[in-house]
């Protein structure tokens, strides 16, 4: 009779921090096919330009920010190009590389700093930023309260008194978080920005309540021909791992109240609706007091 040994604590714990390094990677190799991915994505761009405007029209523009997990300057290329100095602050170089190949002239380069580095620990000196922005859930791969603790600390640090820290991250949907493992979702053909290859983009995903993890996998396949069902093959031609610990509205505002700083907004999506179940983003707006 076989005997289901139970897992070893230490074995359980490499294979937690392989995947959450898997996690926090895999979605960032390919910065062509991410852009493609959320190239729609405008509203958050539109959100983040209106409050650097509206503290440019309050201590005079253009106005010094900090950008944390700015990847391929989805939302950077817009800020700069409404003229305000930007540092841009990520821990993958791939995502940064396509910031720094971005065709920019002179002036707009020179207002840009890019930043290979980790917002758990951030680099930068004390009360030089009149605006700290993490758009589009990139503190969600802070996966402990300590980590995330530790970048809204940093980020009290690096704000001016009276400066603005703006970020959004997902709604925590109880009812997306379960669903079925190993089933296909948004099964979309595509082809790929770069090679043209003719794929398949399905998702699955399962959330650990323990840690609050929610762990996707991407599934990248070859497409069948035009008018035949997918069916996922055995093995897929491309697995990407994403993992977003889920922050709660009530974490939201311990962080910012621990942190030291107050919350003036928290809101369900980019045009301050509020907090609702059927919201895919809360998005959070808080001021270092003076
Ligand atoms: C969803 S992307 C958002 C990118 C960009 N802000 C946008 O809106 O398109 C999250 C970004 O956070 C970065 N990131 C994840 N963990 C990080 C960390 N600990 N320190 C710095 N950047 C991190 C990733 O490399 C990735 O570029």
């Amino acid at each position: 009779m076989s005997r289901r040994l139970p897992r070893r604590p230490r074995a359980e714990a490499e294979t937690q921090a392989r995947l959450l390094e898997a996690g926090t990677t895999d979605h960032y190799l390919d910065a062509d096919l991410y852009d493609f991915e959320y190239c729609d994505r405008v509203d958050d761009i539109r959100f983040y330009q209106a409050v650097a405007a509206q503290i440019g029209a309050q201590v005079g523009a253009p106005i010094k920010i900090l950008e944390l997990g700015a990847g391929t300057g989805r939302v950077t290329r817009p800020l700069l190009a409404d003229g305000h100095h930007v540092v841009a602050l990520d821990a993958m170089p791939a995502m940064l590389a396509s910031l720094r190949e971005a065709v920019l002239d002179d002036d707009t380069r020179a207002r840009l700093e890019i930043l290979e580095a980790d917002m758990r620990a951030i680099p930068l000196p004390d009360v030089a930023f009149d605006a700290v922005f993490a758009p589009f859930n990139a503190l969600m791969h802070l996966y402990s309260w300590r980590e995330l603790l530790a970048c809204f600390t940093d980020v009290a640090r690096v704000l001016r008194p009276g400066g603005t820290f703006a970020f959004d991250v997902q709604l925590p949907d109880l009812d997306w978080l379960q669903w079925d493992p190993d089933a296909r979702h948004s099964i979309t053909r595509f082809a790929h920005p770069r090679t043209g290859d003719k794929l398949i983009y399905s998702t699955n995903h399962t959330y650990d309540q323990q840690t609050q993890i929610c762990h996707i996998r991407i599934f990248y396949d070859d497409a069948p021909p035009q008018g035949r069902k997918f069916v996922p093959p055995p093995r897929p031609r491309r697995l990407v791992h994403l993992a977003h610990r889920q922050i709660f509205p009530e974490e939201v505002r311990m962080l910012v109240a621990v942190a030291g700083l107050e919350l003036t907004s928290l809101t369900g999506d980019f045009a301050e609706k509020p907090l609702r179940r059927a919201k895919e983003s809360q998005v959070a707006i808080c001021v270092k007091p003076r």
